[in-house]
Order: C-alpha cells, then structure tokens, then sequence
C-alpha cells in the first residue's frame, strides 16, 4: 500500500486538491491518504475543507495576520519537516504555486521524498509577475518527479524546460472536478439555494437585488505585484463605472488581506454606494452560485480565469500577463492590466456592446472534463 500525503495551504489550492482527495480516499486498499494542511490562509482554507468534508491529519496553523513571503517560508518548511519525519509518505502532493506548495516540496526533496505536482507546466516566464508565483512554480517544477499538466500548452513548457516527456502526464484541470462538483451540490439540493442566499445576505449582498435580476459585475482581487498603485487605480475605476452604470451592481467579495482592504477603504472612504458592494469574501458554493448570476468578472485571480470560461462567463483580467493562454486565445478571457481608464473602457464596452460580449461569453472550457482527478489516480494505480 502507498502512502500519499496531499498538502496546501490556501483557498485555490484547497478547491483544486479536494477532488483529488476524494478520489484517492475512494481506493482505502492502494492507498493510504493523508491530508496535511499548512494553514496559510485560515478562515478561507476552512471553509473549503468544511464544504468537502475533508478533516486534515495535519495542520500547522501557520497563518499569522499580515505575514509576509519569510514568515510563510520558514514556518512552511520546519513545519513540514516534522509532519514527513513522523508520517514519512512515499510521495508528496503539491498543487500551484504558492509558497505553501514550493516550500513542501523542498521540505520533501530535504528528507528524499519524491513530489508530484498537480497544475504543472504554467509560465509567464516573468519572473515578477505574478510574484513570487511564478518563481515558486518553476522552483516547484525543478522540485518534482511527477507533473500533471492540465493542459497541452502546460506540458510544451515543461519539455522546453527539459523536463522528460514519460514524466509529465496532462489531465485537464481539477479545478473544473471541483465546479462540476459543486455545480451538481447546487442542482440536486434545494434547499442549498436558500443556505446560499442566507450566506450572501450575510456576507453584506443584499438577496432583493439578486432577484430583481438587476446586471451584475463580480469583482475580485488580491496580487501582490497589484498592492500600491494598481489596486488604487482598480478601486478607481469601480468608483468611476458605480457612477456611470447606476442600473448595474458592482459586487466585490473582498480577499481578507489587509493589503487588499486597506487599498478599498482608502478609495471608498467608508462610504455607502448605492450599487458598490464590498462585501465579505464569498465561501465556494455562494460565489460559484453568484459568478453564474453575474454579467461578467473583474479580477486578477488565477482559479477564476478557468472557472468562468466553463459558465460562459466573459473574464477581464486586470493584470498584464496571465500563465493561462488557453482562454484568451478561446476568446472568454482578455487582459486588461490595471490602467484605471483601460479598465474603465473594457468594462464599458462588455456593458454597452451586445456584440463584443456575446463574443466573450461562449461556454468555451479549455480546461478539462471535470476528470482530472481520476486521471492523477489512474496514474498511481498503474505505475
Ligand atoms: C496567497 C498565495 C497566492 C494565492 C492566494 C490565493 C503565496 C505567496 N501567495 O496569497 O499565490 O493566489 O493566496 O488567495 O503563496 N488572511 C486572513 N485569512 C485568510 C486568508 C488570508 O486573514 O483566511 C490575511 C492574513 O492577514 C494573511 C494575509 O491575508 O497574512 C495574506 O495571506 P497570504 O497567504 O500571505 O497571501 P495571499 O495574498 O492570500
Ligand atoms: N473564490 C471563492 N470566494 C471568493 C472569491 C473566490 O470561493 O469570494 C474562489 C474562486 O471560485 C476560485 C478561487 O477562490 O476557485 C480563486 O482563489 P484566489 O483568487 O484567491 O486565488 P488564485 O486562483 O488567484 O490563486
């Protein structure tokens, strides 16, 4: 029998392993499972683990308020070194690029352990954007024994890193196992819709307005290379388009780091706006449930560029790269970056021009068939 441990850390990674943790636990004979959580985000790492049932055989509880890239490197990797010496798996699961994932993986590579990487094969090839993700990713790539690339394009630059070709497995992404999974929670129960509903009121959406079926424009963001001047200007252009577009809702679910709130605050000042609603950050259900309500997306976020091509959602991201071409090229997803009056045109245009957002908004899913997560098992269970 072979024993996995699956670790992450962060919100993205929680969603994108959780299918995958299902899918081993369905094989108790083979394997062994066992879930270590570093606990990088807190409150947003739990609700994705209390969505899908899955109870951590590990937490390290690193998150501290404001942390910074030495402080989550560090208690990642004296953390980790004592969960492999007590639990010594035969291989490791990382998922991404966040410092959670990289820095497990080193702790692996410190105690001989062989790593598999889910999501491998995604590049910008700059190296400070996004920062330090797509540094943690190569890191991770030069790391790793086994990579599941979710798409062709992924595995292409890993072969052009040199990485063997029987190496690399591509398997779509798991991030879509995880929409269909949710999608079909929302589907077969309904009394999930109202526990939705009750979360969104609560999380500061006001549940009248998403009945009278009022246009909504969903909002996230959270980059680090966007603190500063990006997210000022971000902020900016919400302001600006609240004003002109008085019919539509800007519906902003905000990242609980301070770098993110404090940059909102000080461009809303605290005031009440009508169709501004900077609300609480969303559990994964409620903001699935919203982002297949919306009109369109606003962000910077990774997760969402594959999720909402799979809606027919149009996506603008406000960042001046993106590792994940597969969807621009599709047409469901443009970069924007985050010049204030860009922004502000991007979203005009979605919001007045019927033409250019019917052209945005095909059910156009590079990402995979929601089976990525038996293909990585399949894998193990052959090899
Ligand atoms: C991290 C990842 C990023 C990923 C993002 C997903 C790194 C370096 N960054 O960035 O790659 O895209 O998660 O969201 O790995 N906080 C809370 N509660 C939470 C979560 C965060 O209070 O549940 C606050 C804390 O003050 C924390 C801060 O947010 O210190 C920043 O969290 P951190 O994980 O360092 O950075 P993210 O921007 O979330
Ligand atoms: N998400 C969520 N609630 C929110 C905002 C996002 O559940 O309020 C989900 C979203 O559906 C996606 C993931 O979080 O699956 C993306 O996380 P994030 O943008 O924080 O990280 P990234 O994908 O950029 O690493």
């Amino acid at each position: 029998m072979k024993k996995l441990l699956l670790v992450f850390g962060t919100r993205p990674e929680a969603i994108k392993m959780a299918p995958l943790v299902i899918e081993f636990k369905k094989y108790p004979k083979e394997f062994e499972t066992l879930v270590c959580v570093t606990g990088q985000h807190r409150q947003m790492l739990d609700q994705v683990l209390n969505l899908f049932d899955i109870v951590p055989d590990y937490d390290l509880d690193i998150m501290m308020k404001g942390q910074d890239l030495y402080d989550i490197t560090t208690r990642v990797l004296t953390g980790m070194r004592d969960v492999l010496i007590q639990s010594k798996p035969d291989v490791v699961f990382v998922h991404g690029d966040t410092t959670t994932s990289t820095i497990s993986s080193l702790a692996a590579f410190y105690q001989q352990i062989p790593v598999a990487h889910i999501e491998a094969g995604l590049r910008t090839h700059n190296f400070y954007s996004p920062w330090p993700e797509e540094m943690n990713r190569q890191l991770t790539g030069r790391l790793a024994t086994w990579h599941f690339a979710p798409t062709m394009l992924s595995k292409d630059n890993l072969i052009l890193e040199n990485v063997k070709n029987e190496a690399i497995t591509v398997t779509g992404n798991t991030v879509i196992d995880a929409l269909h999974w949710v999608l079909m929670k929302i589907d077969k129960d309904p009394t999930v819709e109202n526990s939705i509903l009750q979360t969104m009121e609560f999380a500061g959406y006001n549940i009248d307005r998403l009945k009278s079926n009022r246009k909504i424009v969903l909002i996230t963001g959270h980059r680090r290379e966007n603190f500063g001047e990006g997210f000022h200007n971000i902020c900016k252009a919400i302001k600006t388009l609240s004003e002109t577009f008085t019919d539509v809702d800007f519906v902003y679910p905000m990242h609980l780091n301070p770098n993110v709130r404090n940059a909102v605050n000080e461009v809303f000042e605290g005031k009440k706006y009508d169709n501004v609603f900077l609300i609480e950050p969303l559990d994964y259900l409620p903001f699935i449930y919203l982002m297949n309500k919306s009109c369109f997306l606003l962000t910077d976020s990774g997760g969402i560029q594959e999720e909402a091509p799979g809606l027919g959602k149009p996506v603008l991201v406000m960042r001046d790269t993106t590792e994940r071409p597969e969807a621009v090229i599709a047409g469901t997803v443009k970069l924007v970056g985050t010049d204030e009056q860009k922004i502000i045109n991007f979203v005009s245009d979605l919001l007045l021009n019927d033409e250019i957002y019917q052209k945005m908004a095909q059910a156009n899913n590079p990402y995979g068939d929601g089976h990525a997560s038996k293909r990585i098992v399949d894998y193990f269970l052959n090899s």
